[in-house]
């Protein structure tokens, strides 16, 4: 059994619910573009919310973090990660979260105890020293030489602000069986391999510190760097997580991973990002902004350095490589198995598109760097903007020859640029609502009723298939193998108005997807949902996935009218409808 599931097998046996990974793009944060820990997605039940599976969760958890994009290539860094996690909500706090954790790794991983090492909160401020988590540590046989008390590293929050408070963090130590008497974090043959963070607080935009109303248990633990000191390789990519893809990229570029590491590891890591983000059912694609940028990026650097290994760029290589990655992760996550064409598309199509590019653009820098020590920020914008290289690869390509960029200059061409694109794209994140004005809120309901009464007029198989709001009107579009009848629109009309006219209450409530759908909850995308969903309902005439908002009783509507119905494409028809005030 992997550490992945005996991690989960573990946590289950201590009365933990595993829950789903949350898709690597969260759904209701829009301050990150990826998850970047396992307790993201559970922010709002940290914070006191009730969560559906209960107070004692576990899961592993697909995370993306890109800060250090450039320090990819070494023997540790990734883009994509997996973290192991469990979690107390106002369940069990200290006392049993160390113990678990100790059990888990002495007797579970057969950890020698000796090995192990931990650090504490030393206590600043009003927040005192974890005395609770020192003694428990001593208790455990502990010394006071292995036992390490920190204030900075030892009080955890993701970001700035949100659910925080103290940790103690679990060391490994790497170098062999003559483990030094005393602990010295800064040691690099000790490695953290687990986080424990006692969520007890709540830090606000202005820094102020305040309780939470339960006291919580997060605890993070990174597969890829636990799975490699484990199996005592001082090389993640050695490990059985990446043996097989290094080994295959080896097989394709006919090269020995000794002396072209940086290169595969790049790729591989790069490329398993790249199939994480665009297997995930938030469907993104490579595009120029926010997500789909990074995924672009991860995409052209592997390219990049696939054409310095001498890999044929025409030849399937990325889908050889994809499909390992595929294979290896889809019992864990079937939005990979389900989503395998997506992903094939995605990677054959951007490298179809930079391969056109790269030789000229690889010229284009050439004469860039002719005579010149330095790139300045209008060329590196150039070499972005019609060679489509990614600042990182101009840097990379300028450090191998010696050269500097002027990064400042790039990024604030670079900003002016995406401010443009970025208007055209507002909204992207709210399902299919472009903002939030009251009457596009209004719409939103209307759209819920029409869908429910087309249900009953026309057809009970007919599903949204899409929808878009804007302040002066609705478009909806569904399944449906016929034009409507002028009959069918009139029933429908005034079906949608006898809703509205009854005052019907919309009301919300959160559950887990499974029991959304079985309670006959309607979606459009099921798989785009977490799985805890919020579900609206209207009177009892529709219920519906969505993340809102709604108006709160349909009297507020006002009159509903279709002003069109026509063909949307083959199988799907389209109502454009409006509301007015009478
Ligand atoms: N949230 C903690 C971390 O990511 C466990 O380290």
């Amino acid at each position: 059994m992997n550490l992945k599931d005996k991690y989960i097998e573990f946590f289950v046996s201590k009365g933990h619910k595993q829950i789903p990974s949350a898709p690597v793009v969260p759904e209701n944060d829009p301050s990150v573009l990826f998850n970047t820990a396992g307790m993201q997605p559970l922010i709002p039940y940290l914070v006191g919310q009730v969560h559906p599976y209960g107070s004692r969760l576990v899961d592993y958890q697909k995370c993306i973090r890109t800060n250090d994009l450039e320090s990819v290539g070494d023997t540790t860094h990734h883009t994509f990660f997996e973290m192991l996690g469990n979690w107390s909500l106002g369940d069990y706090f200290k006392n049993e979260s160390i113990e678990w954790s100790f059990e888990f790794l002495t007797k579970v991983l057969n950890i020698p105890s000796n090995k192990l090492a931990v650090t504490v909160y030393e206590g600043e401020g009003n927040i005192p020293f974890d005395e609770t988590s020192y003694n428990k540590w001593k208790s455990l046989g502990f010394s006071d030489e292995k036992i390490v008390k920190t204030v900075e590293d030892n009080f955890w929050i993701a970001g700035e602000c949100g659910p925080c408070g103290p940790d103690t963090e679990i060391f490994y130590f790497k170098g062999g069986d003559d483990v030094p008497e005393k602990f010295d974090p800064e040691d690099d043959r000790w490695v953290e391999i687990w986080n424990n963070v006692f969520m007890e607080f709540y830090k606000d935009k202005d820094g102020n510190v305040t309780p939470l109303p339960k006291q919580n248990v997060d605890t993070g633990m990174g597969v890829e760097r636990t799975t490699a000191v484990l199996e005592g390789v001082n090389d993640n990519y050695k490990s059985s997580i990446w043996s097989d893809v290094i080994d295959l990229i080896s097989k394709i570029s006919g090269l020995s991973y000794e002396g072209n590491e940086k290169s595969m590891r790049i790729i591989a890591d790069h490329l398993r990002t790249a199939v994480f983000i665009s297997g995930d059912y938030s469907s993104i694609k490579p595009s120029n902004t926010d997500q789909g940028y990074i995924l672009r990026r991860l995409i052209r650097r592997a390219i990049r350095h696939a054409k310095a290994l001498g890999i044929d760029e025409f030849s399937d290589w990325e889908q050889q490589i994809a499909k390992i990655i595929i294979d290896k992760y889809k019992i864990y996550y079937k939005e990979l198995d389900e989503n395998e064409m997506v992903i094939l598309d995605v990677l054959r199509d951007e490298k179809s598109k930079f391969s056109k590019t790269l030789v000229k653009g690889l010229r284009e820098f050439e004469k860039v760097i002719n005579n010149n020590d330095r790139i300045d920020g209008e060329s590196a914008f150039h070499l972005y903007d019609t060679y489509g290289f990614p600042i990182e690869l101009t840097i990379e390509l300028a450090n191998e020859q010696g050269i500097s960029v002027d990064e400042e200059g790039f990024l604030k061409r670079f900003k002016e640029h995406q401010e443009l694109s970025r208007s055209a794209s507002v909204g992207k994140f709210k399902g299919g609502l472009a903002g939030d004005s009251e009457t596009e809120i209004k719409y939103h309901t209307a759209t819920h009723l029409l869908n429910a009464a087309l249900k009953q007029v026309v057809n009970k198989d007919v599903h949204q298939k899409g929808s878009n709001i804007t302040s002066e009107r609705m478009r909806f579009d569904f399944s449906c193998d016929h034009k409507l009848s002028e009959d069918e629109k009139k029933q429908t009309e005034d079906l949608v108005n006898k809703w509205i006219n009854e005052g019907l209450d919309v009301s919300v409530e959160e559950m887990p997807k499974e029991e959304a759908l079985k309670s006959g909850a309607e979606c459009m995308f099921i798989e785009k949902y977490p799985d805890i969903v919020t579900v609206y309902s209207i009177g009892n005439v529709s219920k519906e996935l969505c993340g809102g908002p709604h108006v709160s009783n349909t009297r507020e509507l006002g009159v509903f009218k279709i002003i069109k119905e026509e063909s949307s494409s083959t199988g799907v028809r389209r109502i454009k409808a409006v509301l007015n005030n009478e």
